[in-house]
């Protein structure tokens, strides 16, 4: 026969499929919320395809918690808005979600508080730190008094747009039991770190680029690049912000915040292999969970069957 006669047949069978399935699938979102108990139906099939039960089972919460927390009405599922962390530790059982985020550093002042309530938070990309590269270049000074004056200089313009930084911080939470947090992109010398420290302020530097964005999704406000005309409005909010520390390593969580869109999953696992396993399946399961919610509609007998076939059952045609 013609290859064609064999096409032909495909497409029938495909329609007759496609018709078939669209009497018997069950929709997922009903009105404008997706149904959880299918959603962790499909997470947890997911995951148990490469984990034990026990295991897979605790991480289906999370999963599910994770792409409900970054979805958004009308808005296709962006799953780089969960980050996913992980902590050497001895129990793997202990992963959770964090609904905002954790910086895998702390404050580098032995000042800074390592907790804070109500908080204020300043995503800034701004240097505050004393440069001194083209200074130290040569050119701009012709003996050691002019440099000086240079140095001097410079180290005033620092200071001031910390001072900025301290009058925001004063103006929002002076009488109140408000904190105030910044998280800045780039440096925070010593003495800049002082005046913070002093004012009450809490201050992380260095942040990661990528962290920037992630940090206005979860706690609202505007990343600055300048204190020029910095106001009540750039700022974000966090119910808790804490220092946590693990061994040599300190991280800063920044949770209950004002609209979780992004989130961390973090993982902990006693070594390297099982950190790796756990990231390859959860990395599945929010796959497969976005594209349930996406597809707003799942099969609940090729759900029951994947459970000993393989991964995800989403319709995806
Ligand atoms: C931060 O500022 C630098 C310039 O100093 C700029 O190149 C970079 O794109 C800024 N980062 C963000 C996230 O805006």
């Amino acid at each position: 026969t013609h290859p064609r006669f064999l096409v032909d047949g495909f497409e029938v069978a495909k329609k007759a499929t496609l018709e078939f399935l669209e009497t018997f699938k069950t929709p997922v979102v009903i009105g404008d919320q997706p149904d959880r108990e299918i959603l962790k139906m499909v997470a947890r099939t997911t995951l148990r395809t490469k984990l034990y039960e026990g295991l897979a089972d605790q991480l289906t919460d999370i999963v599910v918690n994770a792409v409900l927390c970054i979805r958004q009405s009308d808005q296709p599922i962006d799953l780089f808005m969960v980050e996913i962390m992980h902590m050497r530790h001895k129990f793997d059982v202990d992963t959770r979600l964090i609904e905002g985020l954790v910086l895998d550093h702390g404050s580098r002042h032995p000042d800074m508080k390592r907790r804070a309530e109500n908080c204020y938070i300043l995503t800034a990309n701004v240097s505050l730190e004393y440069e001194k590269s083209e200074i130290n270049a040569g050119f701009f000074y012709s003996n050691a008094e002019q440099r000086e004056k240079m140095v001097t200089a410079e180290r005033r313009q620092v200071d001031e747009r910390v001072q900025k930084i301290i009058e925001l911080k004063n103006k929002v939470c002076a009488g109140t039991d408000k904190n105030f947090v910044v998280i800045n992109q780039k440096g925070i010398d010593p003495p800049s770190l002082d005046l913070l420290a002093r004012a009450g302020i809490i201050a992380l530097r260095r942040a990661k680029r990528r962290n920037m964005e992630r940090l206005v999704l979860a706690c609202g406000g505007e990343a600055i690049n300048s204190v020029e005309g910095m106001t009540e409005d750039c700022l974000g909010w966090a119910g808790l912000v804490y220092e946590h520390v693990l061994g040599e390593e300190k991280y800063t969580f920044v949770e209950n915040v004002k609209n979780p869109h992004s989130c961390t999953i973090l993982i902990k696992g006693p070594n390297d292999h099982t950190i790796a396993q756990i990231k390859d399946a959860v990395r599945d399961g929010l796959r497969s969970v976005k594209n349930t919610v996406e597809d707003e509609a799942v099969v609940l007998v090729a759900l029951e069957r994947s459970r000993w076939l393989q991964g995800s059952i989403s319709l995806t045609m």
